[in-house]
């Protein structure tokens, strides 16, 4: 497996020329069984595999959440290995922005104002900036997101049909834990009481899932975790996974969507309906 720690040796490596259909898993490392899935999916799909390990500082609003994101490179590179990755990029931000990070204000409407992007402002600016450069340097056939993150999914597809129509975009499944808590690199945040308190998350997703009423459960939902103490509820609500606009039609809806803070960690998850 090969190691590219600069932008310049990724390129190198590129123009040298790489054998077939080349896939794509991007992650901010901390990797867990929801990455291992899509280096499988991209395993499975294409020739060569490459991974890239970053932790992009102009997708994080809040600095202690950039300070605190745990990295964990030593123990990603194993489960790389073990999956059958090919090569990982694992710039630091400076080389592969070629100077301090930046990014530019994106608008795409719905996708990139409401939900996520209301929550944590300038958090797809930020997602929409790294991604592009990282399809630039890398230029690959596929590449691979994960649902878990819905809206980032969306995002996504409107980057590569703007400005990178040559990557074809592949979501593929949420993966959860045995407690059916959606799996993210942040929940090692959690406390033991916090972690109970966030199953209530797919316990809401399922209630309304299983409900005939969805407009209602959804209500009813919100008022019940409201009222749980330790959960802050930013939105749960009923959305079309590529339009994001926000109406009350669950004809419309492809998903319900939830965010809430525990323990201060930030957490989202989702339910195909
Ligand atoms: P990160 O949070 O590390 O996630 C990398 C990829 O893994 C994303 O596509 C995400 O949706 C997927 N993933 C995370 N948890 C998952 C789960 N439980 N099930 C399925 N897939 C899961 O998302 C990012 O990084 C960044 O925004 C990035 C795209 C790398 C840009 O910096």
């Amino acid at each position: 497996m090969k190691i590219f720690r600069t932008t310049s040796e990724l390129i190198k490596w590129r123009k040298e020329g790489v054998l077939g259909l080349l896939g794509f898993v991007p992650t901010m490392g901390a990797l867990h069984e929801g990455h291992a899935s899509l280096l499988r999916s991209a395993r499975k799909e294409s020739d060569v595999v490459v991974l890239s390990i970053l932790v992009n500082p102009t997708q994080f609003g809040d600095v202690s959440d950039l300070e605190n994101y745990p990295k964990t490179l030593e123990k990603d590179l194993k489960i790389a290995e073990k999956e059958g990755v090919d090569a990982v990029f694992a710039p630091t931000p400076e080389d592969l922005y070629g100077g301090i990070p930046s990014a530019d204000n994106v608008d795409w409407g719905a996708i990139t104002s409401d939900f996520e992007a209301e929550f944590r402002p300038g958090h797809f600016n930020g997602v929409v900036a790294v991604v592009d450069k990282l399809f630039t340097t890398i230029n690959p056939d596929k590449a691979f997101f994960g649902e878990k993150d819905l809206q980032q999914v969306a995002v996504i597809r409107r980057l590569a049909l703007l400005h990178h129509n040559e990557v074809e975009i592949v979501s593929c499944d949420l993966i959860r834990d045995s407690d059916e808590l959606a799996l993210s690199s942040r929940n090692i945040r959690l406390s033991r009481e916090g972690r109970t308190i966030a199953l209530e998350l797919s316990k809401s997703l399922k209630a309304i899932f299983n409900s005939s009423n969805k407009v209602g459960q959804i209500r009813l939902e919100t008022s019940r975790i409201d009222a749980i103490e330790g959960l802050d509820l930013d939105y749960l609500a009923g959305v079309n996974e590529v339009t994001y606009s926000k109406n009350d039609d669950p004809q419309s809806w492809t998903h319900a969507i939830i965010a809430a803070e525990v323990d201060g960690v930030r957490l989202i998850d989702n339910i195909r309906l």
